[in-house]
C-alpha cells in the first residue's frame, strides 16, 4: 500500500519539464523542494504596493513574467507536481513595457530600456537579448519571431542556419544583409524554442512596435506566422497570409506595408516552398522600388 507521503518523483518531474520544453534552471541554488515539504506553513504575503508581488525568485517554470510566479511561501507544499497554473495576464507589466516603450526617443535609448525590463521571464532563461543587426536607417526591415540557439549565443537575430538562408534570399533581390534592418518580435530565445506565449507575445510587443516606429521603414517582411500575426493581426495562417501585402500601423497611426512570407527554417525542412518566398520576396523588391520612386 502507499505511504500517505508518496516521494516526490524527480526524474519524472525533471522528464515532465524537458518534454515541455523547460530546459534550463533558472536559480543560481538548488532548491530542496523534500525540506520545503516539511516546513511550518508561513504567513501570507502582504502584497506590494501598486499590486506588484514581492521580488519573485527566478525559478518559475511559468511562462509568464515573474510577478506571477509564486514566491516561496506560496509554493505548495505537498510532494506531488504543482498542476498547472492559470497564467493571468499581467497587466501591470504590459503598462509598464508600454511606457518604457514609448517614452524612447532613439533606437538605442529602446534597446537599453528593453535590457532593463524585467517583465518577461524569457529575459532570465536567455544568456543574451537579441535586439537588432543591419542598418537601422534601411527602407526594409525584416522581423521574425523569436532567436534560437545560435542568436541567443550571439545576441544577434539570424544568424544561424535560417539566418544564413535569409542572407541568400536578401541577397537575390540586390541587396546585402548589412543593407537592411533585422529584428525579431521577442528579443529572448524562449527556452528549448518552444513558441512563446501569448503574454510573453504582449509583453515584447510594445518595444517591437516602438523600434519599428523609430527605425520607420518603408516596408516590413513578416518571417513566418507568429511575426506575421504579430505585425498585421491578421488570424489567417501563413500559408494563406503570405504573397498577400497587409499593414502594420504604428502606434502613432503610420501605416506600413507588412509583405509575409514563409520563415527560413520552414523552407529549410520544406525547400519545394521557396519558390513562394521568391516570389514574395520580388514582391517586395518591386514595392520598395514604387516607394522610393515616388519618394
Ligand atoms: N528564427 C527567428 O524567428 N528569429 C531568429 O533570430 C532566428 C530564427
Amino acid at each position: 500500500m502507499a505511504s500517505e507521503q508518496e516521494p516526490m518523483d524527480m526524474e519524472g518531474l525533471i522528464r515532465f519539464y524537458a518534454e515541455a520544453g523547460v530546459d534550463s534552471p533558472l536559480s543560481d541554488e538548488p532548491v530542496d523542494r523534500f525540506a520545503e515539504g516539511a516546513r511550518p506553513k508561513a504567513a501570507p504575503q502582504q502584497p506590494r504596493a501598486g499590486g506588484q508581488e514581492a521580488a519573485a525568485p527566478r525559478q518559475s517554470f511559468g511562462t509568464g513574467n515573474p510577478s506571477v510566479s509564486p514566491s516561496p511561501a506560496q509554493t505548495p507544499r505537498t510532494a506531488a507536481p504543482a498542476p498547472a497554473r492559470t497564467v493571468v495576464p499581467d497587466e501591470a507589466q504590459v503598462a509598464i513595457a508600454r511606457e518604457a516603450a514609448s517614452t524612447a526617443n532613439s533606437l538605442e535609448e529602446l534597446r537599453e530600456r528593453l535590457a532593463a525590463f524585467d517583465g518577461c521571464n524569457l529575459k532570465f532563461t536567455a544568456k543574451n537579448m537579441c535586439f537588432s543587426d543591419g542598418d537601422p536607417a534601411s527602407d526594409l526591415m525584416f522581423i521574425g519571431e523569436a532567436p534560437g540557439r545560435d542568436e541567443d549565443m550571439e545576441g544577434l537575430p539570424f544568424v544561424g542556419r535560417s539566418g544564413q538562408l535569409l542572407n541568400r534570399m536578401i541577397a537575390a533581390i540586390g541587396l546585402e544583409r548589412q543593407n537592411v534592418y533585422i529584428a525579431n518580435t521577442i528579443p529572448w530565445r524562449p527556452p528549448g524554442n518552444r513558441t512563446p506565449t501569448p503574454l510573453e507575445t504582449e509583453l515584447c510587443r510594445p518595444f517591437i512596435e516602438r523600434q519599428i516606429e523609430l527605425a520607420d521603414p518603408k516596408v516590413l517582411v513578416a518571417l513566418g506566422g507568429p511575426a506575421a500575426k504579430a505585425l498585421t493581426g491578421a488570424p489567417e495562417g501563413i500559408l494563406r497570409l503570405r504573397g498577400n501585402w497587409k499593414t502594420h500601423t504604428t502606434p502613432s497611426g503610420k501605416v506600413i506595408p507588412v509583405m509575409p512570407t514563409l520563415h527560413p527554417a520552414y523552407l529549410l525542412r520544406s525547400p519545394a516552398q521557396k519558390r513562394f518566398a521568391w516570389r514574395d520576396f520580388l514582391g517586395v523588391k518591386m514595392k520598395l522600388r514604387e516607394l522610393t520612386s515616388a519618394g
